[in-house]
């Protein structure tokens, strides 16, 4: 876009009218925009993030760079976050403001590019987020940009021709692998599931997902406020991933979390007495109830080294999103979303947008 502009902004140059004036500014824009893609590229040529993710097919298992260790924690945003982390609210106010921010500079393109291929092997800079945790190695994020979800939604419907059909998308998502978190003599890996109704409708996913990524989990736990019979929560499930899985699962059944600090239902006290610096530890938090999530994503904040990744939907007031949501049961705005998701990835959990 900025190049088109600058084109026309070059070939009448001369006169000082208004229009003119207006076209410098265009092109000023874009020669800012070509230095940072040169940076974008400089970056990528060092190998400054180490991608080493690939979703759904093999592991990309080659060796990381050596002695690239993070020496302090910190979280850099990407230049499409920094766009809509400063103005979040509104411009994901309306759709046309959504998706015309998201197309601008191609961020559309370079997003969505690595999710259609399924690669997140070598992620455009200008996009994707990295984090460094004290003594590990820096880590590629997804974006925390638009309306929190899969940048297809609600843009992208011209293929499908259906506007919601990436609302419930995962594919955006870009989990941690081995490389991100590699395994010591006696690590452990462990899945919180706050909210799990059905084996099969996310913790399945998650599971596959991980071992996939040389993550494949230890022990599960799993807390549900509605009582679920044994034969619904395992419904759908082949027996062979049942079989393997039981022994590995606790399930608190029809038992709410709660949010005091050291209570036995309080997934956090699970996370802070299990979960070791050597540990892989993986917490979902889903249970539709904002009085409840807050104090718990509050106090993951102010203790932060014991969780790896975070994924959560934070139900927040959304013109895009209230058709889904409603407006009760909400707290907040999406620039609130913003501010909680990257609070915990500057102190090194990768904290997801959940769907
Ligand atoms: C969308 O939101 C933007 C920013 O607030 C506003 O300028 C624009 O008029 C809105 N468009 C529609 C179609 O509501
Ligand atoms: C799965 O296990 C149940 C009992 O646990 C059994 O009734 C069923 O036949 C098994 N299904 C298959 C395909 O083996
Ligand atoms: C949102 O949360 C804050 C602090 O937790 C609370 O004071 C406020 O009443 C809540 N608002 C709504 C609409 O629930």
């Amino acid at each position: 876009l900025g190049g088109a502009y600058a084109l026309r902004a070059k070939m009448d140059f001369c006169r000082p009218t208004k229009t003119n004036m207006l076209l410098l500014g265009v092109l000023f824009i874009g020669l800012v925009q070509v230095l940072f893609s040169l940076r974008g590229t400089l970056q990528a040529a060092q190998g400054f993030a180490s991608p080493n993710h690939d979703v759904g097919g093999s592991v990309d298992v080659s060796p990381v760079s050596p002695g690239r260790w993070c020496a302090e924690t910190w979280y850099h945003s990407s230049q499409m976050e920094k766009v809509f982390r400063q103005d979040a609210d509104r411009l994901t106010e309306n759709e046309t403001i959504l998706c015309d921010t998201l197309r601008q500079f191609q961020y559309m393109d370079m997003w969505e590019a690595p999710i259609r291929e399924r690669t997140f092997r070598r992620p455009e800079t200008l996009v994707f987020s990295t984090m460094c945790r004290q003594g590990f190695q820096p880590q590629v994020l997804e974006p925390l940009a638009g309306i929190l979800r899969d940048p297809r939604f609600p843009c992208d419907t011209a293929k499908v021709g259906n506007k919601d059909a990436y609302a419930g998308s995962k594919e955006w998502l870009l989990l941690a692998d081995s490389a991100d978190f590699p395994p010591y003599e006696d690590t452990r890996r462990i899945f919180f599931d706050a909210g799990g109704t059905t084996f099969r409708s996310a913790l399945l996913w998650f599971l596959r997902q991980y071992e996939t990524r040389g993550l494949p989990l230890d022990e599960i736990f799993v807390w549900e406020a509605k009582t679920i019979s044994d034969e619904d929560y395992w419904a759908g499930v082949p027996n062979s991933t049942r079989d393997l899985y039981r022994s590995k699962l606790t399930r608190f059944n029809g038992i709410p979390i709660v949010t005091d600090l050291g209570g036995y239902h309080n997934p956090v006290t699970h996370i802070r007495k299990r979960c070791r610096r050597q540990d892989f530890c993986v917490f979902k938090l889903d249970v539709d109830t904002p009085s409840v999530e807050m104090p718990i994503v509050y106090q993951l904040i102010e203790d932060p080294g014991h969780l790896s990744e975070f994924y959560f939907e934070h139900h927040v007031r959304s013109p895009i999103m209230s058709r889904f949501w409603g407006l009760t049961r909400i707290n907040g705005t999406v620039q609130y979303s913003y501010d909680l998701l990257s609070q915990m990835r500057q102190k090194g959990i990768r904290a997801h947008s959940w769907i």
